[in-house]
């Protein structure tokens, strides 16, 4: 990201004259512990659901293996998640880091992996009051002080003008829905750059190809 990341946030702050009586909470961001797993799963069950397109049984499917995905990412310390924290202890939203692998470029021959922001979700009541916006901050941040030059994500109708107004662009990203084959997929790529694989080659009518 070329531009500074500001540390400010929008959520409304108690003013600086005015203390807060002692053990008065207040909004806190932090990152997730293992016991806000659960909150995780569901904020991006309802991010998918609030984005729209999938079936109920679509998304009952998904939250099993979304959460086992980021038990495993947390142990090989590629996923880090954020909260923001209403006074009352209640998570109003979260989003993720995920260390994607990363290929080699010129540039960032060291770097194996890239960081990408995933899962944001804010509670229906808490919107517009900066809370995504904070959370992508946070990101931002913590992904700068690591050394990574640059963050990506897919972002949705209502988080694009966010992400948009803390510098975010489009990229030259294309894509293609491929068409479903039957059958239960081969776990291994194929052979080799440009030659089919042997199970490929064997079986008539199989298309080589990595999936
Ligand atoms: C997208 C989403 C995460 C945004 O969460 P949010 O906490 O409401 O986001 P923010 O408050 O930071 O910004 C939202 C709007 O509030 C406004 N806002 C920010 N701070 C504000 C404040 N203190 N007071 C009033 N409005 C404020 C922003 O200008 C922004 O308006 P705009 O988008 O019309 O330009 C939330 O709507 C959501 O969960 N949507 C469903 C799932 C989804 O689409 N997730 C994103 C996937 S990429």
């Amino acid at each position: 990201m070329a531009r500074a990341v500001p540390s400010a946030s929008r959520i409304p702050k108690r003013p600086r004259s005015r203390r807060a009586p002692k053990g008065a909470r207040r909004w806190r961001l932090r990152t997730a512990a293992p016991a806000d797993l659960e909150t995780l799963v569901r904020h991006r069950r309802r991010m998918w659901k609030d984005i729209g397109g999938r079936t109920t049984r679509e998304l009952d499917r998904a939250d099993g293996p979304y959460r086992a995905w980021v038990r495993r990412q947390t142990r090989a310390r590629r996923f880090v998640a954020f909260l923001v924290e209403a006074p009352d202890g209640r998570v109003a939203g979260s989003g993720a880091i995920w260390l994607q692998p990363a290929q080699p470029r010129p540039g960032t021959l060291s770097r194996e992996t890239m960081p990408y922001i995933l899962s944001m979700f804010t509670e229906p009541e808490f919107r517009g009051r900066g809370i995504a916006t904070r959370l992508v901050r946070a990101m931002l941040r913590w992904a700068t002080e690591r050394g990574y030059r640059r963050i990506f994500l897919h972002a949705s109708t209502m988080g694009r003008p966010i992400y948009a107004r803390l510098g975010f662009t489009a990229g030259n990203e294309m894509r293609l829905d491929l068409p479903v084959r039957r059958g239960r997929p081969s776990p291994r790529p194929a052979a080799g750059p440009g030659r089919p694989g042997r199970s490929a080659r064997a079986r008539p009518g199989a298309r080589g190809g990595a999936r």
